[in-house]
């Protein structure tokens, strides 16, 4: 049986803090040093990085639950959503900053399920279509909020397939949803046939703009073909962009956009019915630090659309490096087309397992391959690891090597996980 801790009795000094804290740090992945392609830790530069660590600690103590207290925090974070509108063609809608992409898409999909039991009075089992390649947050929103979810299987090039996706629908579908782009293959769902279809029946149309909403409008200002996916599209409902992938904001902060501030009452928990009065929050949790906020703030306000252009231009040369070199690698080939900084990469004769184990090896924190089909995922989501990107193709080549050489040795154990098992 393992041994249960108890509650400490007394304090520590504060040295003796810290020297505890380093020592627990000693496994982490070194993310500084651009260890982790493709999962958890974006990261820009040490300035930008600086500048949202300041402005967490000069706003620790506030509560954006207490808007009224700390008029700073609402300034911050009607600015950062009407910055975010703007960049996503949104102006008249209004946003919210959430904790995250799952928190954002909960919300969005609360507010259409709720938009739903008014516009759509008839439906009894309110049901979600996504393509298979959508984030598990739909799933966990759906389970929330008594929702069924339908996936639908993408075509060969991984995007939606509207066929299958149209003989799915029927009355009880009140929302659809696309990616852009998805996490694992890194192509955009068909938002503007998506879109139109959804409006043409009265169906809540998302744009889960997690990894791209705030890469993207950079990213084409840049003259890189983006697909649309934003407001521009009409049908687009709701929108969901972190803050705390490519908005490079401390982690903790994402944003829930809709295009029009109508739907503003279906967002809104509003409740009455206890000792102390109203109580109203506009996204999932109660007390919210302010400090995330603040950062998210001040890190925009630092780059600006100029340093972000910058970073974008940063992000793609690595992209076409990546995109380039992958395929000259015996076996290996990338999967479909992806459109903007993610992509995953497979091979004709190996396990991926063991390619992923052969990169744990050499010092690469590696998550578990994608199954269905099988390919490691890869992503441009710090800079840190452009500076560290032929060491990774390097090791790669390597890998593949030993693996057709008959190397048997490497430890599947050290594969990580994507999640908290
Ligand atoms: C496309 C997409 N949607 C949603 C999410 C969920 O975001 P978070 O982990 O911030 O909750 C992610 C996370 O990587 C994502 O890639």
């Amino acid at each position: 049986m393992t041994k249960k801790m108890t509650f400490p009795q007394k304090g520590l000094e504060e040295a003796a803090i810290w020297q505890a804290m380093e020592c627990a740090r000693q496994g982490d992945v070194d993310w500084r040093a651009g260890r982790l392609p493709g999962f958890y830790v974006h990261f820009a530069n040490d300035d930008v990085d600086r500048i949202g660590k300041i402005a967490l600690e000069k706003f620790h103590a506030t509560n954006a639950l207490g808007l009224s207290a700390f008029p700073s925090i609402k300034k911050f974070e009607s600015e950062v959503a009407e910055w975010a509108l703007s960049l996503f063609h949104g102006v008249g809608g209004v946003a919210s900053i959430t904790s995250g992409g799952t928190e954002s898409i909960f919300i969005a999909m609360k507010t259409a399920r709720e938009w739903a039991k008014v516009t759509r009075p008839e439906v009894t089992k309110p049901k979600m279509l996504i393509s298979h390649s959508a984030h598990p947050a739909f799933d966990k929103a759906a389970k929330y909020l008594g929702l069924e979810v339908v996936r639908i299987m993408p075509r060969d090039d991984f995007k939606t397939d509207i066929a299958a996706l149209k003989a799915a629908l029927d009355e009880q579908t009140i929302i659809m949803a696309g990616s852009a782009p998805q996490f694992t293959m890194g192509v955009f769902d068909q938002i503007e046939e998506l879109a139109a279809l959804a409006s043409e029946r009265n169906i809540w149309f998302h744009t889960d703009a997690c990894v791209g909403g705030f890469l993207s409008p950079f990213a084409e200002q840049n003259g890189h073909q983006i697909p649309l996916w934003d407001f521009r599209v009409k049908g687009v409902k709701s929108i969901s962009a972190d803050l705390h992938k490519y908005g490079f904001a401390p982690k903790g902060a994402s944003i829930v956009a809709f295009s029009d501030a109508e739907y503003q009452q279906y967002q809104v928990f509003d409740f009455n019915n206890w000792s102390r009065g109203r109580y109203v929050t506009s996204t999932f949790a109660g007390t919210r630090s302010g400090a995330n906020i603040a950062a998210s703030w001040a890190v925009m306000r630092f780059l600006g659309n100029e340093g972000y252009c910058k970073i974008a231009e940063q992000i793609w040369t690595i992209r076409e490096t990546l995109m380039r070199e992958i395929p000259t690698i015996e076996d290996l080939f990338v999967y479909g087309d992806p459109e903007l900084t993610v992509m995953s990469y497979g091979s004709k004769s190996l396990d991926a397992a063991d390619i992923a184990a052969g990169l744990a090896a050499k010092g690469w924190h590696t998550v578990a391959p994608s199954l269905n089909p099988p390919a490691i995922n890869l992503g441009i989501l710090s800079l840190a690891f452009g500076e560290v990107v032929e060491a990774y193709l390097t090791d790669l080549r390597d890998v593949i090597a030993q693996l057709n050489a008959g190397e048997k040795s490497f430890d599947r154990s050290l594969i990580g996980t994507y999640g908290t098992k």
